[in-house]
């Protein structure tokens, strides 16, 4: 397949799911699925930045993923020690720009560190935008965005009836992103899993079967395809 002739969507958002049912298939502990995940986040960089997709955002860890084992989180505390520093390498020599949404301080300071020099390190790179999100729940991110607003009323006494949707989306962990054009998820569930609930208002969705770990350059290719299907409508009329 070729993505010639093709539109690329803007942003492709995906929520990466299937690494324990990859290391129940291939009958290895959990740890090594999330492993073998890091992996192809790291090859599927490069391939989003190559097929010319300007915004790739993937949620890593939700909010409600505190709820797995200790030795669970555990596992992917160390993958994501390590792999930050990878992702440094990989958005450096691709020159991709790094963000993060969610809530960090819940992580080690170490673990914040690395996100805040992932940021910091590859923020004037003007490729690809890379967003991860990590302790990212959509209703977390909506309930800190009104927190925000709120404060910022009471101090400076302004009347909260001129507050609109763009004033909203601009208090949002997202605020300069766009909004995602193609939604991917690998594994085959028909859920959102509380991702990027206000920004998923109308991007269009593709679910593939396909574990995450298995995710490859012709499964991208897959989902644009199918992407250049959709009639796009926005509740207007064609
Ligand atoms: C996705 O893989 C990665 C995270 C949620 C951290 P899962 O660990 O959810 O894999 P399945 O759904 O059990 O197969
Ligand atoms: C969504 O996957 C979260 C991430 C991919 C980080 P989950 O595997 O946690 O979602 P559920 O539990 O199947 O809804
Ligand atoms: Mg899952």
């Amino acid at each position: 397949m070729s993505l010639e002739n093709t539109v690329i969507p803007e942003h492709v958002a995906v929520i990466l799911d299937g690494n324990g049912r990859w290391a129940k298939k291939h009958k290895v502990p959990r740890a090594m699925g999330h492993k073998a995940g890091c992996e192809t986040l790291e090859r599927m960089v490069r391939i989003a930045s190559d097929a010319g997709i300007k915004y790739f955002t993937v949620y890593g860890f939700s909010t409600e993923n505190w709820k797995r084992s200790v030795e669970e989180v555990g596992a992917l505390m160390q993958l994501l020690r390590f792999y930050m520093v990878r992702l440094l390498k990989i958005a450096s020599a691709n020159n991709v720009r790094v963000k993060m949404i969610g809530e960090k301080t819940r992580f080690a300071p170490d673990i914040i560190k690395g996100i805040d020099d992932l940021v910091e390190g590859t923020k004037d790179n003007t490729g690809m935008t890379f967003v991860i999100a990590i302790n990212y729940g959509g209703r977390d991110e909506i309930v800190r965005a009104a927190r925000r607003l709120v404060n910022d009323y009471r101090e400076s006494g302004k009347d909260a009836d001129s507050i609109d949707e763009a004033e909203f989306a601009s208090c949002l962990d997202t605020a300069e992103l766009p909004d995602p054009d193609l939604l991917i998820r690998t594994s085959g569930e028909l859920r959102l899993s509380n991702y990027l609930l206000w920004q998923l208002a109308y991007t269009e969705f593709y679910v593939t079967d396909c574990l995450w770990p298995d995710f490859n350059k012709d499964e991208l290719e897959k989902a644009i395809a199918a992407y250049n299907k959709r009639e796009r409508r926005f509740g207007g009329r064609v």
